[in-house]
């Protein structure tokens, strides 16, 4: 039986991404599949957390395009441009973006009008290479912080340890 995803609402937030790095780890212990780690680390963050959407877009067009991975939440945009929107321009600047307000973001991309505010964290295979860009979206504006974006690194850190095969064009 897998074991049950802590609340962590309300929690310190450096405590609350160590605990969930470390089920991070022991539930993907062994896997090299890049999906499957993708799927399990957006159940871990969304059912921690509560947020409004938590989940990955792949780079499938490296420096062009964005699409979106396994998530969880409402429904997300399919395709986003490398260089639009908080995703695209995460993925085109290799740098994780806090945003506390999305009204106030040129070119946010509004998937669904109840987000207000978000993070977007990249993330690097063995090599270097960006795979795909973290996104978390908030109904509540401000919700993410440094204390996040530490967190969220961390545990993207685990997507460094695979050398990605990029699936077929
Ligand atoms: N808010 C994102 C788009 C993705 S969704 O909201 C799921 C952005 O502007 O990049």
């Amino acid at each position: 039986m897998e074991p049950v995803i802590p609340n962590l609402r309300g929690q310190p937030k450096a405590q609350a991404y160590a605990e969930l790095r470390a089920m991070q780890d022991a539930v993907l212990e062994g896997c090299n599949d890049v999906i499957s780690a993708m799927a399990t680390t957006s159940a871990l963050l969304h059912h921690a957390f509560g947020h409004l959407w938590s989940g990955f877009y792949r780079v499938v067009e490296e420096g062009q395009l964005l699409r979106v991975g396994p998530y969880q939440g409402t429904l997300g945009c399919l395709d986003i441009t490398v260089g639009r929107g908080v995703c695209g321009t995460a993925a085109s600047e290799r740098r994780t973006i806090i945003v506390e307000d999305v009204g106030r973001f040129p070119g946010h991309i509004t998937c669904d009008p109840r987000s207000h505010s978000e993070i977007v964290v990249p993330v690097f295979d063995s090599k270097g290479t960006l795979i795909a860009v973290l996104d978390l979206d908030s109904e509540t504006p401000g919700t993410f912080d440094d204390s996040d974006r530490e967190g969220l690194e961390a545990m993207m850190g685990w997507f460094a340890r695979l050398s990605y095969v990029p699936p077929p064009a």
